[in-house]
């Protein structure tokens, strides 16, 4: 196990270079199963959960290899197997985006059942509806997925009941290669599902977004190798961005669209961070300018799908209510279970009152102090990360490996603004 050590306080200064999205190359990796031509992805981020998809994906028989600093080249000739065990599920639950390409491209796949983490019971149940809408059949025995569809997939009409983000990508990646055309009403809206679905047409694929909520896509018959820079992941930008004004700094960030933002800087906006647009320019890509303020007003969150504001950002925003002036509340409505991060936060200062599973109200401003505190998953990781930052005197985080799963060597990117942080073997 390894910990943080954080000493709190010190303004953090200067730019920092966003890496690709982990919620978008997963699936793009995924994507690549479609064809037996190699595909190139660029940007991809050094994470965790990276490695363990590469990791899935070669012991189908698949050939993924880093190419240079930040390239993924990946072959799917053929599979050696068509299983995803549970090992690959229980390590991550995005493995099970694997679904919908794996059925598509060789007509059958035994996955297992990611199960629910930390955050809620997550089950995907969703995700086989949609397989069985373009004729799948799927069973289920023993914690595994048997999905087939001997005679290949036939294109149907997906209504999603609510947005469902993998669900939409899992249907997407099974509908382009199925006979016909397939209809998705109530479709995510995501920026990481656009980013996919523009991958998709570069290998060939006829996916059109007919409206925000709905897809229209034309089966073909097979698909070719594409070159994708994988997006910027506006998640790790709004953790820059909090950083930045709970520790009294003055932090660019680069490489990620402001237009993905939008809900969570107009959050900014009400809170009174003093946030700069910044446009691509010839020698740099697109971002912002975030600086602190003397003080903050308090304001009311509730998460919702893209364009809402993304449950992602609920509890690293959290950090910056507790330096707000006045009560500012939460309501989490995509997960029934993503306020525990409160708990760690309590502990180190924060004036937080959790009404009930999907409410909390946070008191401030309150002085955060550093305190020896438990990662209990990725996001709440980021939290505890900001939280230390913020706070005087040092704190000990463990269970970084939970924020190593979706942050790119978040503390050089840290060290480099002039945090004080370093990692430790416990
Ligand atoms: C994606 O998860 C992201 N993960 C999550 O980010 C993100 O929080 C979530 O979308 C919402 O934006 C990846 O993209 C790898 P959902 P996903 O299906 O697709 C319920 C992170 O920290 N549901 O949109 O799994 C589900 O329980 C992660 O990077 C069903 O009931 O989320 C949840 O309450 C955490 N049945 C809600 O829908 C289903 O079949 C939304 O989940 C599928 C989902």
């Amino acid at each position: 196990m390894q910990k943080f050590i954080v000493t709190g306080g010190t303004p953090l200064r200067g730019e920092v270079r966003i890496a690709g999205a982990k919620n978008a190359v997963l699936k793009l990796m995924a994507a690549s199963v479609l064809t037996s031509e190699p595909c190139l992805l660029r940007n991809v981020p050094r994470i965790s959960d990276v490695m363990i998809m590469r990791e899935t994906m070669t012991d189908i028989g698949f050939d993924v290899r880093r190419v240079g600093a930040d390239a993924l080249r990946i072959t799917a000739t053929d599979a050696d197997w068509l299983f995803v065990p549970l090992e690959a599920a229980a390590k991550m639950r995005a493995s099970f985006i694997l679904l919908g390409p794996l059925l598509a491209r060789f007509g059958r796949v035994i996955i297992s059942n990611p199960g629910g983490d930390r955050i809620g019971r997550r089950p995907v149940d969703l995700h086989v509806a949609a397989m069985e809408s373009l004729g799948a059949r799927v069973e289920y025995k023993n914690g595994y997925y048997f999905a087939q569809a001997p005679s290949g997939l036939r294109g149907g009409h997906i209504e999603f009941p609510y947005v469902t983000v993998m669900g939409t990508e899992n249907a997407v990646l099974a509908a382009v290669l199925a006979r016909g055309s397939t209809v998705i009403d109530n479709a995510a809206q995501e920026p990481e599902v656009d980013d996919l679905i523009a991958m998709l047409c570069a290998m060939g694929a006829r996916i059109e977004r007919v409206a925000p909520h709905r897809l229209e896509i034309k089966g073909v018959e097979s698909l070719g190798g594409a070159e994708h820079a994988v997006m910027g992941d506006r998640l790790e930008a709004g953790t820059f961005a909090i950083a930045a004004a709970v520790t009294g700094g003055d932090v660019t960030v680069r490489g990620v669209a402001p237009e993905h933002l939008g809900a969570f800087l107009e959050v900014l906006d009400c809170m009174g961070v003093p946030v700069e647009i910044l446009p691509p320019s010839e020698t740099d890509a697109p971002g912002l300018r975030v600086r602190a303020a003397g003080t903050y007003a308090p304001v009311a969150v509730e998460t919702q799908p893209y364009p809402g504001f993304a449950t992602d950002l609920q509890a690293p925003t959290a950090v910056l209510m507790t330096q707000a002036d006045g009560v500012s509340t939460i309501h989490e409505t995509i997960y029934e279970d993503r306020l525990d991060y409160t708990t760690e936060l309590g502990k180190m200062g924060a004036v937080i009152e959790v009404l009930d599973e999907r409410h909390c109200q946070i008191a401030g401003p309150t002085a955060l102090h550093g305190r020896e505190v438990e990662i209990a998953d990725l996001r709440a990781g980021a939290t505890l990360v900001l939280a230390a930052l913020a706070a005087s005197e040092t704190s000990v985080i463990s269970g970084v490996e939970h924020v190593d799963r979706g942050y790119e060597q978040i503390e050089s990117k840290l060290v480099a603004l002039g945090a004080q942080i370093h990692r430790i073997d416990a």
